[in-house]
């Protein structure tokens, strides 16, 4: 059996990302060496020129079902939170990914603390001033996963997703060319995320944690983000969410950051949203990660294909 991972995406237009993320040693991911294999019938499609991903039942065009992320906007703010950056040659912020060029990178088989999954990441420049990148882990059994000592029980078909910011150049930093006076103090970053087989995003009543994709799909977001290795908590009230008509918006703050900046979201419950059959067997048996991010075992990993198709 094989999990297949098929990434879409557009070759022409893209672009190296020359600088690499300077990861920081208590990351969670680790390549694994068992080779026990699992069949997770799901597939992300990377929409690579427009920052959106969308996963979906294998075989699936993703536009009547499936679970999708849409990057929106990306601001750097001030310390009151006003956007910076926004007169000069070099602008700090995108008010759209619509046409934003994503490098897509291979497919490859990790271990997050216990569980297997399949990553997929996808890097961009922000205007000259900087970097973003996705990762995207498909999980492939159930446990638990989560970093700092922040973590959540996963299932196959679940999404787990990192957002990376580095090689920042900000407002007041020499080379700069912002406004006089202005100095940059966070990054903000909107996203939308949909249930394509319908129902409507919501907060969960007294949990700012979690927030329902209708169904049984739920997006399970922390408070806490890695900043240059530490993790801190982001500014009071983030991440924001934002309800306009049927469509849910959620705001990302990462604070300032010399070298790199790392928030680690997870989609749950995407498996009975997908058509799939849900496992749960293994609640209870998982491990707790511990404060430096590592977790015991490796349960099994999975074996991986990958297609690459070009999508109109
Ligand atoms: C692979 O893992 C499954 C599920 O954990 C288990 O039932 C099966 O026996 C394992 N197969 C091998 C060859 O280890
Ligand atoms: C994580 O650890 C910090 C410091 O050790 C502690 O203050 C916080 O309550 C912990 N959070 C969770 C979710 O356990
Ligand atoms: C940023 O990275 C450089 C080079 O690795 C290191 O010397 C410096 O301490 C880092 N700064 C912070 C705030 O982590
Ligand atoms: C949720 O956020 C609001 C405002 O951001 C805050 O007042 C409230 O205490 C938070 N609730 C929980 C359960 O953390």
């Amino acid at each position: 059996m094989a999990l297949i991972v098929r990434v879409w995406f557009l070759l022409t237009g893209t672009r190296l990302v020359t600088a690499s993320f300077p990861y920081c040693e208590s990351g969670t991911t680790t390549a694994g060496g068992s080779t026990n294999t699992s069949e997770v019938p799901v597939e992300v499609n990377i929409q690579g020129q427009s920052g959106k991903f969308t996963i979906v039942p294998k075989g699936s065009s993703g536009n009547s079902v499936g679970i999708r992320v849409t990057m929106d906007a990306l601001r750097e703010v001030d310390a009151s939170g006003t956007a910076v950056g926004q007169s000069g040659s070099v602008k700090h912020s995108l008010n759209t990914f619509a046409s934003q060029s994503f490098t897509v990178g291979a497919v490859e088989q990790v271990s997050i603390g216990s569980v297997s999954a399949a990553k997929i990441s996808f890097e961009s420049t922000i205007s000259s001033i900087g970097k973003l990148g996705v990762d995207t882990f498909l999980i492939a059994d159930s446990g638990m996963v989560g970093m700092n000592n922040d973590s959540w029980d996963v299932n196959m078909g679940d999404l787990k997703w990192n957002i990376r910011l580095w090689d920042w150049t900000w407002c007041g930093d020499a080379g700069a060319t912002c406004k006089n006076g202005e100095v940059g103090d966070a990054v903000e970053l909107d996203i939308t995320v949909q249930n394509m087989g319908g129902g409507s995003a919501s907060k969960k009543d007294g949990d700012n944690k979690t927030v329902s994709l209708g169904g049984s799909a739920e997006l399970e977001l922390s408070t806490a983000v890695e900043t240059d290795c530490t993790w801190v908590e982001m500014a009071a009230g983030y991440p924001m969410i934002t309800t306009q008509g049927s469509g849910t918006t959620i705001t990302f703050r990462f604070p300032r950051f010399a070298n790199s900046s790392l928030y680690d979201p997870v989609i749950s419950g995407s498996c009975a949203e997908l058509g799939l059959e849900c496992s749960s067997s293994t609640t209870g048996s998982n491990t707790q990660v511990n404060a430096a991010g590592e977790a015991t075992g490796v349960a099994l990993v999975a074996g991986l294909a990958l297609t690459s198709l070009a999508m109109a």
